[in-house]
Formats: structure tokens, sequence, C-alpha cells
């Protein structure tokens, strides 16, 4: 093998090996976050005497989590739907592209201002491009308080 093949060979190498630190810098910076589970919650949600019977009430719960040294609050909107002595927690994440939907009290659907996806109370689709219901939430009551699981 000649000298310069040599030269050649090793060079390549410390690319190769390069490429590879920053691949797998880069790529952990990426992809990790989507790995690592975010601890859920069971969080507060409402007073279940204050929630109207099959109206669904739109709620702010405000998650906490850490963000290296600090803590950030995440705010994740929920909508507490009572039947009974039993609740049904929806999120308001639209199941199309992910837009905040918003409750009509007049027309009684959840609707979403991006493409008219619309929904009944119960969060099941009834017009417009979304594929699936809105998520239901872990939802429990706890003496008269309603809390969802995040
Ligand atoms: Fe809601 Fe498209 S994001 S209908």
């Amino acid at each position: 093998m000649q000298r310069r093949t040599v030269l050649v060979r090793f060079i390549q190498g410390i690319h190769a090996l390069m490429a590879a630190t920053l691949a797998f810098v880069v790529g952990g910076a990426v992809v990790a976050p989507s790995f690592t589970r975010r601890p859920r919650a069971w969080l507060p949600a409402a007073v279940l005497t204050d929630l109207e019977e099959g109206t669904p009430k739109q709620i702010a719960v405000e998650v906490k989590r850490a963000d290296g040294a600090t803590e950030a609050i995440d705010r994740r909107v929920v909508y507490v739907v009572r039947s009974g002595d039993s609740v049904r927690v929806l999120d308001s994440t639209c199941t199309h592209l992910g837009c905040r939907t918003r409750f009509d009290a007049e027309s009684r659907r959840i609707e979403c201002p991006c493409h008219g996806g619309m929904y009944d109370a119960a969060g099941r689709v009834i017009g417009g491009p979304p594929p699936s219901p809105l998520q239901t939430l872990p939802a429990r009551i706890e003496d008269g308080r309603v809390f969802v699981e995040i």
C-alpha cells in the first residue's frame, strides 16, 4: 500500500469519526426529548357543583415541569363535561392539525377556528376535517372536586 493511500484512508477515518460525533450530539439533542417521558400528574380542574349538566366548561390547567435548572409552566386547556355524578374531560386540541378549539354556547358545539372542524359536547366529530374525536383525558372526582391526569 502506498504511503499516499494510507494518508487518504487516515483522513477519511477522521472525517467519519467527526461525522459520527456530530450525528450523535445533534441527533441526541433533537430526538432525545421525544423519547423522554414527562411525569404525569393529577391536577385540580373544577368543582363538580360548578359544572352545568352536559355543557363543556373550558378550563386552563397549569402543568409545572423541570426545565433545566428552572421550572416552566405549561398551560393545557381542557373541557370538563358533567353527566350526573360523573365527568368527562376532553383535551381542547383539535385532532386535525392541533389548533385550540372553543365551545360555542349558542350552537352548543365545540368549534375549531382553523379549518371549520366541529365536535359535539361529548367531543365527537360532527363536521369538518378532524379525523377523530377530541382526546378524552383520565379524570376522577374526589370530595366533589374534579381532577384530571395530564
Ligand atoms: Fe382544527 Fe383543522 S386544525 S379543523
